[in-house]
């Protein structure tokens, strides 16, 4: 069974909504979420491969090597809910170590990538009930009910994905984690730590341009899909890591002075000008646990790499009662 949340058309409009209502502020924006087309999540799965993109190979050997302890916090019976679920890779560790799980419910904005990610997963795992969920996860969905009656439900958030969202988003999306989860939930996310800058402008930087391709995507998908008239060679990548905030700023800029058409909307665009396409917050562990105390998550254990490069916290919901 496939859960849809938004039906496709409807999705357009909103799409289409959100693209406009971005170009047309003073500093133009595209929302990060809309990277994630088909294409969209294959390069980033060639990201995650980069010698520069130390995030991936680092948080799966967190998983790989703490996977025992990590599961058996998560406790008996779990149904364990993706957010951002991709291809799914980090995941498999640790649904080998779970102790019974009765679902994996994988929820991911990209459908195509998600369904065939799925149908791979039934078959690896056929005692494990696969739940896809297509959905955005910044909006409220409901849980999908397995055959099984699950004891509790957990959340995994990997691939620094929070990082995407400025504070108070990233509170937001918390929150709304916390509400899914309820009294005593358990939540095992993935935080990138504050490390040498020139490592982190590395990693958004690659020498091959695949961080590139990611970001020109979002115009393809503009073009392709709302029939906007983008020349995409006359935009580059920039990722710049801004110290003071501790975060990488990514842009698409353009080369030139020019107008794009989209229906009956035109753009200008001045050399040099830019779109605001994501943000890659960079954590402490306490600071994190800082953040999502305000969601009112604990802070229960971490996991970190020798390089203490990257992070998986494991958080528990336990509002202050007043
Ligand atoms: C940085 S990738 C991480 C993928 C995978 N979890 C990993 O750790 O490699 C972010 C993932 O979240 C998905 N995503 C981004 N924004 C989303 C949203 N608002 N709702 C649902 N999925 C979203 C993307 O499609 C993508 O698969």
């Amino acid at each position: 069974m496939t859960q849809v949340t938004n039906e496709s058309a409807a999705q357009k409009q909103v799409f289409l909504a959100d693209v406009v209502q971005g170009l047309s502020q003073p500093i133009k924006k595209l929302q990060c979420k809309y990277f994630y087309d088909e294409r969209g999540s294959q390069l980033f799965d060639q990201i995650c491969q980069l010698d520069e993109y130390y995030l991936t190979r680092t948080e799966q050997s967190i998983m790989d090597q703490f996977a025992g302890e990590i599961a058996d916090q998560l406790g008996i019976g779990v149904m364990l809910v993706e957010f951002g679920s991709g291809s799914s890779t980090k995941t498999q560790v640790l649904l080998r170590h779970l102790n019974q799980p009765v679902a994996y419910v994988p929820l991911d904005i990209s459908e195509e990538h998600l369904l065939k990610t799925a149908e791979g997963l039934r078959i690896q795992f056929p005692d494990i009930e696969i739940l896809p969920v297509v959905a955005d996860f910044t909006k409220g969905f409901t849980l999908p009910v397995s055959k099984k009656r699950p004891s509790h439900a957990a959340v995994f958030f990997p691939g620094s994905t929070i990082g995407n969202f400025e504070p108070d988003a990233a509170k937001s999306t918390l929150t709304l984690i916390a509400e899914l989860l309820g009294q005593d939930g358990g939540l095992l996310i993935g935080i990138d730590l504050q490390k040498d800058p020139s490592i982190i402008h590395a990693a958004y930087n690659d020498a091959s341009g695949v961080t590139e391709q990611f970001n020109l995507n979002l115009l393809h998908r503009v073009n392709n899909e709302l029939g906007a008239d983008f020349d995409i060679k006359q935009f580059e990548h920039l990722a710049n890591y801004n110290e003071q905030l501790g975060r990488i700023e990514i842009y698409v800029v353009s080369k030139c002075n020019q107008v794009v058409t989209l229906g009956e909307h035109t753009f200008t665009f001045k050399t040099n000008e830019r779109i605001f396409t994501e943000y890659s917050h960079k954590y402490t562990i306490e600071g994190f646990a800082k953040l999502a105390a305000d969601s009112g998550f604990v802070l229960r254990k971490h996991w970190t790499d020798e390089n203490q490069m990257f992070a998986v916290l494991h958080l528990v919901h336990q509002p202050i009662k007043n």
